[in-house]
């Protein structure tokens, strides 16, 4: 029996992950089947995992008990498990989670309206092949939960950098680029539809490259050919590891007022001896010189990172450092993490996760603590400053006041006078929280 199906995608994990459920759904749609926001009318569950630490996992098979009770009363219910746990687990998932109908890794999904009809028929499906060439180059993803003014695009997929702590290099597999022109394409098309900012992605950007028709595109050239679109579309990306920021590409970004002034930049951690076991290929000095080289071009550059507090063999030298390090570049932003073993990784096979679940506690407590500091300082000194904000929508709180973002990626929220999503204003900053400006117009 084949029949149009009613699908519900629930996506954890990365904006990667954000994007990648994009494609399922349009995939899905294009095969006939149709998606759904209410869990309650669905008749397929997706569930779009991550693997990237521990508490993820426990996450999603936490859901999976709750779809448990849903499938109960509605036995003809199918669930699936796409993604990065996918990958990781294999088909082990299936002995571990009866509830599961269909498995499929982040490149087999082409393949999901087959194997929804193999699980239709009774039988378990599964497809967990890692590709090294799927890119997803033709689809367009249909652009779910948005606000019509902001969008992903992916620009390659796979990472090969194999940090020492990270399973992304096994759940993910090989980097590949996306053909530059479907990428161009992809984003005047979501120009045209009135979106007008959009977010490169991929797990590590510095590294895209294509070749057309012998003229060979970069990171740097890509991003350029975006930004030339239209001044009206600005430009982001994610992510980019520090040991390929290039001079070309800070150079490519302070040229165009359209990419936007927001980099993250992942540090990991404030010591070179624990960069060096976590296989980053760059120290603390080198970290700083490429800070030096942003803030020289772009002053007005806002700098987020990722940290990882209690990695294997960390000291309390080594926690300052990175306590000194964020003192010095005064992130505006991060995101922090207490490191989590990961099953075949690097570290896991040759390194003992040997900090005490105590400390880690501690120190990244610690770390938290002082961001919250350099965050509030950070939205602080926004106050009276003007800024172009690109309007996405209302306010959580209220229908009167507006909300955006400025080229900083700061929210800024402000009383409207009519303006629509996709409009840009001025506004001047008058207060802050450490998440949120709060404005005028002007
Ligand atoms: N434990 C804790 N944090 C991790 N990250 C990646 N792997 C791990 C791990 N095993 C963090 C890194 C990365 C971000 C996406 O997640 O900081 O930049
Ligand atoms: Fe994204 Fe990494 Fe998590 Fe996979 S493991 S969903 S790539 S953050």
């Amino acid at each position: 029996m084949e029949s149009k199906r009613k699908i519900f995608i629930e996506t954890h994990g990365c904006q990667m992950n954000f994007s990648d459920s994009e494609i399922v759904g349009s995939i899905l749609v294009d095969d006939g089947h149709e998606l759904t926001k209410d869990l309650k009318e669905a008749d397929v569950i997706l569930v779009n995992t991550c693997s990237i630490r521990d508490n993820a996992e426990i996450k999603v098979r936490n859901r999976l008990k709750q779809f448990n009770v849903l499938k109960r009363n509605k036995p003809g219910l199918l669930v699936g498990l796409l993604g990065c746990m996918a990958e990781r687990v294999k088909e082990n998932l299936f002995d571990e989670e009866k509830i599961l109908d269909l498995i499929a890794g982040p490149d087999a999904y082409r393949d999901l309206p087959q194997l929804l009809r193999k699980a239709e028929g009774g039988q378990k499906a599964i497809n967990l092949i890692l590709s090294a060439d799927e890119t997803y180059a033709d689809i367009t993803p249909v652009r779910m939960d948005g606000n019509g003014v902001a969008a992903f695009i992916s620009i390659m997929r796979g990472c090969e950098n194999f940090c020492s702590y990270c399973v992304v290099p096994y759940t993910r597999g090989t980097e590949r680029s996306r053909p530059h022109l479907t990428i161009l394409k992809e984003a005047r098309e979501l120009f045209d539809k009135g979106f007008r900012d959009v977010t490169l992605l991929g797990q590590n950007v510095n590294s895209y490259a294509w070749e057309d028709a012998g003229q060979k595109v970069g990171f740097a050239e890509l991003i350029a050919s975006i930004a030339e679109i239209s001044p009206m579309l600005r430009v982001r990306f994610a992510t980019s590891h520090p040991k390929d920021i290039s001079n070309e590409l800070i150079g490519v970004i302070a040229l165009h007022p359209n990419i936007c002034r927001s980099i993250h930049l992942p540090v990991q951690s404030g010591s070179s001896r624990m960069l060096w076991e976590m296989n980053r290929n760059y120290t603390r000095e080198w970290y700083l010189d490429r800070i030096s080289a942003i803030r020289k071009a772009i002053p007005d550059c806002m700098i987020s990172t990722d940290i990882i507090s209690g990695f294997c063999g960390e000291t309390e030298e080594d926690h300052k450092e990175t306590l000194s390090l964020m003192e010095n570049v005064a992130f505006d932003y991060a995101y922090m993490f207490k490191y989590s073993e990961r099953p075949n990784t690097l570290a896991a096979d040759t390194k003992k996760d040997d900090v005490p679940e105590d400390v880690k506690s501690r120190r990244l407590q610690e770390i938290i603590n002082f961001q919250g500091e350099l965050s509030l300082e950070s939205y602080k000194r926004d106050i009276g400053k003007t800024f172009e904000v690109l309007v996405e929508g209302s306010s959580k709180r209220s229908k009167s006041q507006l909300s955006g973002r400025n080229s900083q990626n700061k929210m800024i929220v402000f009383p409207g006078a009519g303006q629509e999503p996709g409009d840009y204003v001025m506004v001047r900053i008058v207060e802050c929280t450490s998440a949120t400006l709060i404005g005028e117009l002007v």
